[in-house]
């Protein structure tokens, strides 16, 4: 299949940029409390630099009381004490900013936390207050109001709804929560909504971010009347763009909205352009057309494309979601941001299989990731070929862990500090002692670190820092992606660019190289010239001489 994408203004920066997401409390501890933060972080950017990355997006760093990760907001203006101060966040800009660094940050608008002065607010107004209407609080259903308004179920498991009891003690209203209970969902068709969010993204455009990751953007409205969702939900991802809770109509012109605030706003004083501001949603809606419409003209300009993540390591279904993908995004004009790993999603060593499996899986998952023309998402950790963590029962701080009665472990598998030198836990994390620290280590990183992987040339940590180096000296042409290979899929091939093709054998017969093709990088060492099973190379044709 072949598209041809329109032509691209050079201040679209982020249609090819490569964003590394930093989980702050687990990235580097700059004042040793066993924490991640901010000057931790600013400390690492001069790395992340070296890497070959072009933007980092931090997740929450506001105050919260960590019911979900820093997920529950208390204040969406404001700086968390354990990972710094607004001045802080400013140093952290402005190094950035020198190192040629963009900033992403995230914008959580479908939920405050409960201890949100309007949530606090709304429980001692009472129902029907002004107050209340910035939330979803409804009466029970029931002689007594002793059920929930409906049917929803939250994300996170149970009912999306948690009853309170109003001043006089007695049981009185329910609210709903489509994740935590501590994260009471925003009633968006409040016009008071809508205005906090403006000035939440203006207070973030002023501190010179240069764009906003929309946390779970397909969620802010919920269908009117609140009409049950029906059995089933939560099972089958592909059919979350029919809940009443997901994806309706009214996101496209707030985003719209969004949009144009994001143009228009002046850029700080001093900016290098281009200062063009991107939104990526975060949106699990899996039908692709549908997941076209927010990176419509004038929407956002990114969404993640969470089914490359979710497909199997297997030639044709990854053949097929790349060429959907693609095809779903040329037809809006937006590029496709490629995602393989995130705070949410567990560890593609892991995913892929685990071990040696899983490793050499992931390395060529990374250069087919990294050639493929788009933006793309790297989560801190990726870059060094972590597996998911085992974290022991009592350390677990994921909600889901909780809402499932035990049975789901949750995501703070992949939250665990990154290891960056050293042979035992914390591995240069921190300088506080390891059992302090934000969640615990496996032992056995060691060969894992930062330091042991810098000067390894078979390292994961080379492959991807060689890998976006030379991606930067290949631009994608803008002549469309063509996948090549046998119609089975065990292998195919595309060009990147006129000087770099990228070939990934997934079947078990050795793809021959052509004689003319001189090997760039490869994600496992060849065997002569023919590519093994579970391995990527990026080639250059050469003419043969005249
Ligand atoms: C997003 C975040 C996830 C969080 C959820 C609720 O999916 O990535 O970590 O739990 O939103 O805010």
């Amino acid at each position: 299949m072949t598209v041809t994408p329109a032509p691209v203004p050079p201040s679209c920066w982020w249609r090819e940029a490569v964003c590394y997401e930093i989980h702050p409390r687990a990235f580097a501890d700059g004042n040793a409390d066993g924490v991640g933060d901010l000057p931790g972080a600013t400390a690492r950017l001069e790395h992340l630099a070296g890497l070959g990355v072009d933007a980092v997006w931090i997740t929450p760093f506001y105050p919260s009381p960590l019911a979900d990760g820093g997920y529950d907001i208390a204040d969406h203006t404001g700086v968390a004490a354990d990972l710094g101060t607004a001045a802080d966040f400013a140093a952290l800009v402005t190094k950035a900013h020198t190192l040629g660094l963009k900033v992403l940050v995230d914008v959580v608008p479908n939920h405050t936390s409960h201890r949100h002065p309007w949530f606090r607010a709304a429980l001692a107004a009472g129902p029907r207050s002004a107050a209340r209407e910035r939330y979803l609080f409804r009466d029970g259903r029931g002689e007594k109001g002793e059920l929930p308004p409906n049917d929803w179920q939250s994300a996170f498991g149970g009912p999306a709804w948690t009853r309170i009891d109003e001043a006089d003690g007695l049981p009185g209203q329910w609210y709903l929560h489509l994740h935590a209970p501590e994260q009471p969902d925003l009633n968006w068709r409040n016009t008071e909504v809508p205005a906090e969010f403006e000035r939440i993204l203006r207070h973030w455009l002023d501190q010179g971010v240069d764009g906003f990751r929309v946390d779970v953007a397909h969620t802010l409205f919920k269908a009117e009347g609140l009409p049950d969702a029906g059995p089933g939900q939560h099972q089958d991802v592909h059919r979350n763009h029919l809940m009443p809770y997901y994806d309706q109509e009214e996101l496209h012109p707030q985003f719209r909205r969004w949009r144009a605030l994001l143009d228009n706003h002046p850029a700080p004083a001093g900016a290098v352009p281009p200062h063009e501001r991107v939104m990526v949603a975060e949106a699990g809606v899996f039908d692709r057309e549908r997941l076209a419409r927010y990176v419509a003209p004038g929407e956002m300009q990114q969404i993640f494309n969470f089914a490359f993540l979710e497909s199997a390591w297997d030639g044709p279904a990854m053949r097929d979601v790349i060429d959907r993908s693609v095809q779903a995004m040329s037809a809006v004009g937006a590029p496709v941001t490629w995602v393989l790993s995130s705070h949410d999603a567990v560890r593609p060593v892991t995913r892929y299989g685990g071990g040696p499996l899983g490793e050499r899986r992931a390395r060529a998952a990374a250069l087919l990731m990294l050639a493929l023309p788009g933006a793309a998402y790297v989560y801190q950790g990726e870059e060094l070929g972590l597996p998911q963590a085992h974290v022991p029962d009592d350390r677990i701080r994921d909600p889901l862990w909780e809402r499932s009665g035990h049975r789901v472990r949750g995501r703070d598998g992949s939250r665990v500090p990154l290891p960056w030198a050293g042979g035992v836990p914390p591995y240069g994390f921190s300088d506080a002692d390891p059992d302090s620290c934000w969640l615990p280590q496996p032992p056995g990183w060691a060969a894992l670190t930062v330091a042991a992987q810098r000067d390894d040339a078979s390292s994961m940590f080379t492959l991807y820092r060689a890998a976006l180096h030379l991606r930067r000296a290949h631009p994608p042409m803008r002549t469309g992606l063509h996948l090549q290979g046998p119609a089975s899929g065990e292998w195919f091939a595309f060009d990147r660019s006129a000087g770099l093709r990228c070939l990934v054998n997934f079947g078990a017969r050795p793809v021959r190289l052509d004689d003319r093709a001189r090997v760039l990088l490869s994600s496992a060492p060849l065997d002569g010239r023919d590519v093994p099973q579970d391995t990527t190379v990026w080639i250059v044709l050469e003419e043969y001489p005249q």
